[in-house]
């Protein structure tokens, strides 16, 4: 999604000190440090390049390292090679701190420099916030402190989702790390963008001539976008009982899926470009129907309320009020303890009456654009059945990403890092994004408050409730499984 090479010569991550909040948390444990390992790997990082991981416990950088080693081993998508990790873990450091208490800053600022020199990362910093959201304004006013003043060519800071847990909330973090660090250094991380399909569907729509001109209301009848997960909660009961599906997935990753399907071309490859276009999509936004379900069990896992309230599913009908998709529905839906994992965009086209051939005896055609576990991008067509008949059958293609390329594609946090340290912010949201994305989901949430604050539950591993069909059957339409159904 770059202009190649758009940020000069600088092919490898920019000299500087990533400093990650969080040292001991899962995030830099199973995503931070294998995706830096990956990057060391295919020499991609500067050689004056440090990271200092700051967290409460105890621990010498040999014991941190040791354990992050074993992490490596078992997270990367490279097998761990002795001298690959000996050059990352040279550079590699622990601070004990309580980082909540800003009088800790002057020790912290002392230590980066002695890293900052050791390294001679010109006092560049990254701080990558890996910690719980509660504690993100509160880093960055100390971020800010007088003793934290050092001169840099770059300063710039990473915010983990979730950001805000509505449109006041966000607003409020978003002044404080703006004001702190201005919209220019500030990250805000979708992992979904970090995807290499995400990537792709740019790139499937604007460099290939026969999909755009097919590419709106006239030539396209509907289209779904589905996020399924069989996991449950697991272990974070807490954090996701504040958030629901439609705050945890919907306004962040099904929304950034969205934009990318439905956005005008931009002008150029530029970050700025690009999401000014994502952005007036989000603006166009028209709510339809909600459905929201929990799954069965719910209420038993740990850190969750015997009574709670919180959809682990979440579909709903929107459509986009301008000229190219006017009348087209989109469906999307997102949901925990489903059948199988997999996020696809299913795009279904129009049966014209235009053609040759009595539509009714043809099948659709369908683009499905497969982001997870399988990359890739099938199609399927009508076509007549070899032999002496004159019958038309519905044909496929399917191309296979991982299979074709190799199935070590990288992964979203590798990317990730990379355009941070390349100061390339295409992949991250804008404030504007989030702050369209946060008064949409509001006035679902709100209107739910309201009017509806029953919903039904689903058996875990089934397609979620039956109010989620309705929403498609009203219309004459069926949710599409690319596995089964075709
Ligand atoms: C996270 C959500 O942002 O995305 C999780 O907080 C969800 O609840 C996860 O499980 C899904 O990510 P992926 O990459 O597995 O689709």
């Amino acid at each position: 999604m770059r202009k190649s090479n758009e940020k000069g010569d600088n092919m490898n991550g920019n000299s500087c000190t990533l400093v990650i909040f969080g040292g001991t948390g899962d995030l830099t444990h199973r995503k931070l440090i294998p995706a830096l390992y990956n990057l060391e790997h295919d020499s991609n990082l500067s050689e004056n390049f440090a990271v200092v991981t700051i967290g409460r416990r105890d621990y010498t950088d040999q014991e941190y390292r040791e354990e992050l080693k074993q992490s490596t081993k078992s997270f990367s998508r490279f097998s761990l090679n002795e001298s690959t990790w000996e050059k990352l873990q040279n550079r590699l450091y622990y601070k004990k701190l309580d980082f909540t208490n800003k009088d800790n800053y002057c020790e912290l600022n002392n230590y980066l420099l002695t890293i900052d020199n050791l390294h001679q990362t010109g006092s560049n910093r990254i701080y990558y916030l890996a910690v719980a959201p509660e504690y993100f304004a509160n880093i960055v006013d100390s971020l800010r402190s007088d003793c934290m003043k050092v001169p840099h060519a770059f300063e710039r800071v990473v915010i983990e989702k979730p950001f805000g847990r509505d449109l006041e909330s966000a607003t409020f973090l978003n002044n404080k790390i703006v004001n702190a660090f201005t919209e220019a250094n500030t990250y805000r991380i979708d992992h979904y963008l970090g995807k290499e399909m995400l990537q792709n569907i740019m790139v499937i729509r604007f460099a290939n001539i026969f999909f755009e001109p097919l590419w709106n209301n006239k030539y396209i009848e509907q289209v779904q976008i589905s996020s399924n997960e069989t996991i449950g909660v697991e272990t974070r009961g807490e954090y996701y009982e504040k958030s629901g599906a439609i705050r945890d997935m919907l306004q962040s990753h099904m929304f950034q899926l969205l934009s990318l399907i439905t956005m005008e071309k931009p002008n150029d490859l530029s970050p700025t470009s690009i999401r000014d276009e994502k952005v007036k999509v989000l603006k166009e936004l028209k709510n339809k129907n909600v459905v929201r379900g929990q799954y069965e069990g719910y209420r038993q896992e740990k850190r969750v309320a015997d009574d709670s309230n919180t959809e682990t599913f979440v579909a709903l009908k929107v459509e986009v009020d301008n000229q190219r998709w006017k009348g087209v529905p989109f469906y999307i839906r997102t949901g925990k303890k489903m059948p199988k994992k997999s996020t696809e965009i299913v795009i279904k086209f129009n049966k014209s009456d235009n053609l040759l051939y009595d539509s009714t005896h043809l099948s659709d055609n369908l683009l499905v654009i497969k982001v997870q576990p399988m990359e890739g991008v099938f199609f399927q067509f009508n076509a007549k059945k070899p032999g002496t008949q004159h019958k038309i059958i519905p044909v496929q293609m399917d191309f296979c990403q991982n299979c074709q390329v190799g199935i070590n594609s990288p992964e979203a946090y590798e990317r990730l890092l990379f355009d941070v340290m390349r100061g390339d912010q295409t992949l991250f949201a804008r404030w504007d994004e989030v702050e369209y994305s946060w008064k949409f989901v509001d006035h679902i949430i709100e209107k739910w408050i309201k009017e509806e604050p029953h919903f039904p539950n689903y058996k875990t591993g089934t397609w979620g409730p039956i109010e989620a069909d309705e929403l498609l059957t009203e219309d004459n339409h069926e949710w599409i499984n690319l596995e089964g159904d075709l």
